[in-house]
């Protein structure tokens, strides 16, 4: 097994020599923009990982798993336009720097050329990649179209919240971990207790990414502090929140649901101390640990070995701790 920093540099270097036709620069620039600020490249990562995890060759992973990551970027420039934000990774959104339509193009042929990678998947398990992946972007669309319905929704249940999430976010982790042990050569159970590893990692991951918005540092976490506050976003804590309030916190949470052009610089801190009040914090972090445990008792049921086992549960306790 290699480490994750292995991991991550197979990566950035496949990253780094993927070709780009130079014209027309507006479409493509953006493109090796976005590519080049980086990122987590968590989803690639575990491509190999899980591959690697049941004893396949990470070089017919590679190509595949580098697909996923511009499939991510993909998602990112057009949930920037849709969520109105303005900083990724420190820098300003394709739809700042340049504009709407060239978020939504270059988006769209990040899309296409995501999907040529991906399929350069080796022959004996493309259909079953291809399958996965198309199944995959499907749900990770109808998650997107729920976080915007719910914007406007102040009945969203804990339930809605997690399968919104489940949609948007883990689908595409759960993709990951299984796309790798498909590639790897696993049965179609073992791949599918990979997805369950991925599933319960990415609610847990977007549970944290939720916190983050609140609770992070702009810097650091490389984005708009906030942003879920003034959007309304129905995130787990808000949903506790309006659940819990009472008295005060009650109506005042439900004056700022329903005053549009709120001032942030107002009602971020005021939002924000209301969660702080209800101690929404610790619900938040006691929900994550139990997707964190979910994930590893689908990991329990995988015959690996224990050095896979560990990189997994290493991987786990990175997120845990992260702050960006
Ligand atoms: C951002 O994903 C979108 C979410 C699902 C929260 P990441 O936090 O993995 O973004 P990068 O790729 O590391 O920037
Ligand atoms: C992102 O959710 C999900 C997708 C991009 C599919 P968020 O909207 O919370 O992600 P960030 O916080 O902008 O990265
Ligand atoms: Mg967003
Ligand atoms: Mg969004
Ligand atoms: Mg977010």
């Amino acid at each position: 097994m290699h480490t994750f920093n292995e991991y991550l540099e197979r990566v950035n270097n496949a990253i780094k020599a993927i070709p780009y036709p130079e014209q027309p620069s507006h479409l493509y620039e953006p493109i090796t923009y976005t590519m080049d600020l980086g990122g987590k490249r968590l989803r690639p990562v575990l491509v190999l990982m899980a591959c690697e995890a049941v004893g396949g060759d990470i070089n017919r992973a590679l190509t595949p798993a580098i697909g996923l990551e511009m499939f991510h970027n993909f998602t990112l420039l057009h949930d920037d336009v849709m969520d109105k934000a303005d900083i990724r990774r420190g820098k300003p959104t394709v739809h700042v720097k340049w504009d709407d339509n060239t978020a939504i193009l270059s988006g769209d042929a990040m899309l296409t050329m995501a999907t040529q990678l991906i399929a350069q998947a080796p022959a004996d398990v493309m259909p079953q990649v291809m399958d996965l992946y198309n199944r995959t972007a499907m749900e990770i669309y109808e998650g997107q179209q729920y976080d915007v319905d719910f914007e406007t929704r102040n009945d969203v249940t804990v339930d809605e919240y997690i399968e919104m999430i489940r949609l948007k976010t883990s689908v595409l982790l759960g993709c990951a971990c299984k796309m790798g042990a498909l590639i790897g050569g696993a049965d179609e159970a073992t791949a599918q207790l990979f997805y369950k590893v991925g599933e319960n990692l990415g609610l847990a991951f977007q549970l944290q990414d939720d916190m983050l918005d609140v609770w992070g540092d702009e810097a650091t976490f490389g984005k708009a502090i906030g942003g879920d506050i003034m959007n309304n976003k129905k995130t787990f804590l808000l949903i506790n929140a309006m659940q819990r309030a009472t008295g005060d916190h009650k109506v005042e949470l439900s004056l700022w649901l329903s005053t549009p052009n709120a001032s942030r610089a107002v009602k971020v801190p005021a939002v924000t101390a209301i969660y702080d009040a209800l101690d929404l914090r610790s619900l938040s972090l006691d929900a994550i640990n139990r997707y964190n445990d979910e994930a590893l008792e689908a990991l329990s049921k995988i015959a690996i070995s224990d050095e896979a086992r560990s990189e997994f549960a290493n991987f786990i306790t990175r997120l845990v701790k992260r702050d960006k």
